[in-house]
């Protein structure tokens, strides 16, 4: 199957990436949010990404408006009733995703194949809940989207070989580089990923050193180009908990245990950057 028209669910720091990239590549994109304000600010990440390719030459501003003109915004799912491809990326919540899930099964077309961008939550769970498991699949972007190249592409153990190739060649025509994973806890990128950030906040909590000294180490010595406790704040320590307590739990392995100090954090609401305090302050 080809795609030639997609709806992204959620218009977040995700959602109005993936429809960017969908857009410039071509194909006819509806971006879906439950809230207008959301979908406005979507819109206006999308213009700012934009027009910003153009400051730099490499687009021209006809091709811009040309993006901007092939997304339709929407907070009515049933307008997924005529789409060959639908991508969640919807809050990290279980219950959220599969109730949209279930949706989405009763309306998109019997052909449409359903992704779901979740950093963390069991695909083959997700897949369960609708009657076509094998059209469900995870298609993990990362952030900023118009930037990284990769997308890890997690079968769920119901997925047919059919739906990954399609989405496959799907992420090939966004310019992107797909890498074929299965689906257990952390898939490939978070369960490399976390353990590092969450041992980097280890060696604050036991006094090793401070945060500018463990960020030092990793980009000066191992040519990161940002430290972990950087990156940690990027991504939101909620985020960082959260996907710790996943592996934590999916493996029931000690070794991924959360470090107290990013759970004394989150409590405290120092999140990173969004919230302009974390393992540093942000005005
Ligand atoms: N932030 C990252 O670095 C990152 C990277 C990779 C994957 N992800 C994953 O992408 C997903 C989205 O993350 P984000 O950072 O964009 O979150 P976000 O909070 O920025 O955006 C989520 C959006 O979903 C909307 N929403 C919530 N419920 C909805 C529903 N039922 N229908 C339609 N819209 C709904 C919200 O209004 C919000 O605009 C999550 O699953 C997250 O784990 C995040």
């Amino acid at each position: 199957m080809t795609i030639k028209n997609v709806m992204v669910i959620g218009a977040g720091q995700m959602g109005a990436g993936i429809a960017q990239v969908f857009a410039q590549a071509g194909f006819d994109v509806k971006l879906n949010d439950l809230s207008e304000e959301a979908l406005q600010k979507g819109l206006a990440t999308m213009e700012k990404f934009l027009s910003r390719n153009v400051e730099k030459g490499r687009m021209t501003e006809e091709e811009k408006t040309e993006t901007l003109n092939r997304v339709e915004t929407t907070s009515t799912l049933n307008d997924a009733n005529d789409r060959d491809l639908v991508i969640e990326a919807v809050v990290e919540n279980m219950d959220v995703k599969t109730k949209v899930f279930q949706q989405l099964d009763q309306i998109t077309p019997k052909h449409a194949i359903l992704a779901t961008n979740t950093s963390s939550l069991p695909i083959t769970d997700i897949a369960a809940v609708t009657e076509r498991p094998e059209q469900v699949i995870g298609m993990h972007f990362m952030n900023p989207v118009p930037v990284m190249k990769l997308v890890e592409v997690i079968r769920a153990i119901q997925t047919s070989d059919e739906t990954y190739q399609t989405v496959e060649e799907t992420a090939k025509a966004l310019g992107k580089s797909p890498v074929e994973v299965n689906d257990y806890p952390g898939f490939v990128s978070n369960r490399v990923l976390m353990p590092m950030i969450n041992e980097a906040i280890y060696t604050v909590y036991e006094g090793v050193a401070e945060p500018e000294a463990v960020d030092e180490v990793l980009k000066l010595g191992m040519n990161h180009p940002m430290g972990p406790l950087t990156l940690a704040d990027f991504i939101g320590l909620d985020t960082c908990l959260y996907i710790m307590e996943v592996l934590y739990e999916g493996f029931g392995d000690t070794k991924y245990r959360p470090c107290p100090l990013l759970k004394k954090y989150v409590s405290a609401g120092w999140l990173g950057k969004k919230s302009g305090r974390g393992f540093y302050v942000y005005e």
